[in-house]
């Protein structure tokens, strides 16, 4: 999807609102779509929230990339795909060093979600309409005290420093991935210049008693590597040094990931994006 699509997105999520506000259902689903497709229109639904809350930041609103995710409506493995047997083991055990998360999804989420998949791949080759969930649906004031208390947000951030305008500066899907998953190694790599945030930093001691300390290059069970603060490389074996510690600036985020509740998310997700 293109940079100027993805800035129109809230302004197509603000029509949806207020379709909905006038008590009409938005024009939902492309229901030749559901039934040439032959998913269970009940799944196809569920699914559809699911993607928005989950996927939709990373693979873009409606499936066909973002700058963190490849298209998944082009994508061979979901064409191919027949009852989830090629997609459902991606989600369910995510692909974390390539980007692609591990998200504790129950089984019949996944099973949503491969639906809604084939709805998407279907609906593409058959010129089929869709519209897309909406990830903006909490209560941003429940966010905001998540935020201050519960959350500990706000021990490293400010909403007047770091944050501050972060609601003006992505649309709510990539926003909403951002602060579940900020740092994904793809997303890292394609900010260039800014990659040098958040990067995890190693320390290695040697038996010699020298340390050698940098931005974390790779770690294995064998080997660890860094780029230390002159740009030089180094390479050495575990089990030839005596220490070997990360830091992790993103820990905290990582270790987060499975406390939140939907609600929470949710919340939080309706109050950022207030954050102009
Ligand atoms: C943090 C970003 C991120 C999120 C969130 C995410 N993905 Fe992915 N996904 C990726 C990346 C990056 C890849 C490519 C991995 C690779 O290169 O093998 C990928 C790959 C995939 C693939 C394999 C595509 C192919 O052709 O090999 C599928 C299917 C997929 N994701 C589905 C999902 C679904 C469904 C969700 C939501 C439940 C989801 N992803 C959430 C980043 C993400
Ligand atoms: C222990 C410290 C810590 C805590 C607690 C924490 N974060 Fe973060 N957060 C970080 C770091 C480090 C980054 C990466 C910043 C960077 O890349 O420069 C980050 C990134 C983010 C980003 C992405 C900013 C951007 O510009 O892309 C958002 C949004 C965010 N956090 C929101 C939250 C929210 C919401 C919470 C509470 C639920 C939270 N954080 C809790 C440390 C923390």
């Amino acid at each position: 999807m293109s940079r100027s699509g993805l800035r129109c997105l809230p302004r197509v999520l603000l029509f949806l609102m207020a379709v909905c506000a006038l008590g009409q259902e938005p024009a939902s689903v492309g229901a030749a779509a559901v039934a040439g497709s032959k998913e269970d229109p009940a799944a196809v639904a569920r699914g559809d929230k699911l993607y928005a809350q989950y996927c939709a930041g990373c693979h873009g609103a409606s499936g066909k990339g973002g700058p963190g995710a490849p298209d998944l409506i082009r994508s061979l493995l979901v064409l191919d795909d027949e009852k989830g047997i090629l997609i459902a083991p991606v989600i369910r055990e995510g692909r974390p060093d390539k980007g692609m998360p591990k998200l504790n999804l129950t089984e019949p989420q996944i099973a949503d979600l491969v639906a809604w998949l084939h709805v998407r791949t279907y609906a593409a080759g058959h010129r089929g309409t869709y519209t897309f969930g909406n990830v903006v649906t909490g209560d941003a004031s429940k966010g905001q005290a998540y935020f201050n208390t519960t959350g500990k947000c706000a021990s490293c951030h400010s909403v007047t420093g770091d944050l501050k305008g972060i609601g003006a500066k992505y649309d709510s899907f990539s926003l909403q991935s951002r602060w579940l998953y900020p740092g994904n190694a793809r997303r890292r790599r394609n900010a260039g210049a800014n990659s040098k945030r958040a990067t995890p930093t190693v320390t290695v001691t040697l038996p010699s008693g020298e340390s050698i300390s940098g931005k974390l290059d790779r770690i294995d069970d064998f080997a660890v590597s860094l780029i230390d603060a002159s740009g030089a490389f180094h390479s050495f074996f575990r089990d030839g040094a005596t220490r070997v510690e990360v830091h992790d600036p993103l820990k905290a985020h990582k270790d987060m990931l499975g406390t939140y509740s939907d609600a929470d998310i949710h919340n939080m997700t309706a109050y950022l994006v207030t954050l102009k």
